[in-house]
């Protein structure tokens, strides 16, 4: 099975990911992490270039090419190989992070960005993907309580830019009846709670019965 996670920067996807995982893990079943972008050796040097504050001269075209070359090698060397074996693959962030920050952030065609996804994630499409919705000022309160951690280039980014972010996850919400949206402000436990019920429910699998 095959589950995303997604959303602004800070949402807590990534305390969502390691949960599930360790759930997953006690029940016995096989789990794959993947972060995006990076996760294969190809991946994470695309990784470096991406995301180095230093290439403040990169074109929104030369991103969105990057962030999809990064997922191709992904998506055969790591997840189709993993999704044959029966293992539960998560991944903090995949294609639909390039159709809210590439289309709707930086303002690429949605249709030249939805047909670009497709030829780069073939077979490899979530079941499930949670997506937890941040508004901007709560999500704008966590970064700066974390004001110390060095800020990527693509977070320091303006604030109206994550509105037509977050605008691109609702409309994907919307579009895609694997998206189950969750409000960030729940607690870690309530959110994980939500997560688990989905997963069960979606796998097939009786873990609590
Ligand atoms: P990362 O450090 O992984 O942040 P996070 O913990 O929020 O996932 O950095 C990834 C950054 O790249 C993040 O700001 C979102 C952005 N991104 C895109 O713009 N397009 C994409 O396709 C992906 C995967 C990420």
């Amino acid at each position: 099975m095959f589950i995303t996670f997604e959303g602004l920067d800070f949402c807590g996807k990534s305390t969502q990911v390691e949960l599930l995982e360790k759930y997953l893990l006690d029940k016995g079943e096989n789990v794959k992490i993947i972060r995006e972008p990076g996760g294969t050796i190809i991946s994470e040097k695309i990784r470096d270039v991406l995301l180095d504050k230093k290439n403040t001269e990169m074109l929104i075209e030369t991103e969105l090419i990057l962030f999809a070359a990064s997922r191709a090698q992904l998506v055969g060397e790591i997840i189709l190989p993993a999704l044959s074996q029966n293992v539960f693959v998560l991944s903090d962030r995949f294609h639909d992070s390039s159709v809210a920050y590439q289309s709707f952030g930086r303002g690429i065609n949605l249709e030249f960005v939805d047909e670009l996804q497709k030829f780069v994630i073939g077979k490899a499409v979530p079941d499930l993907t949670f997506f937890i919705d941040i508004t901007i000022d709560e999500m704008l309160k966590r970064k700066n309580s974390f004001k110390q951690v060095q800020l990527d280039r693509i977070e320091r980014s303006k604030i109206d830019f994550y509105e037509k972010v977050r605008e691109g996850y609702l409309y994907l919400s919307d579009r895609e009846t694997r998206f189950k949206k969750i409000d960030a402000s729940l607690s870690i436990e309530e959110i994980h709670n939500i997560i688990v019920t989905e997963v069960e429910k979606n796998s097939g699998r009786e873990w609590n019965k």
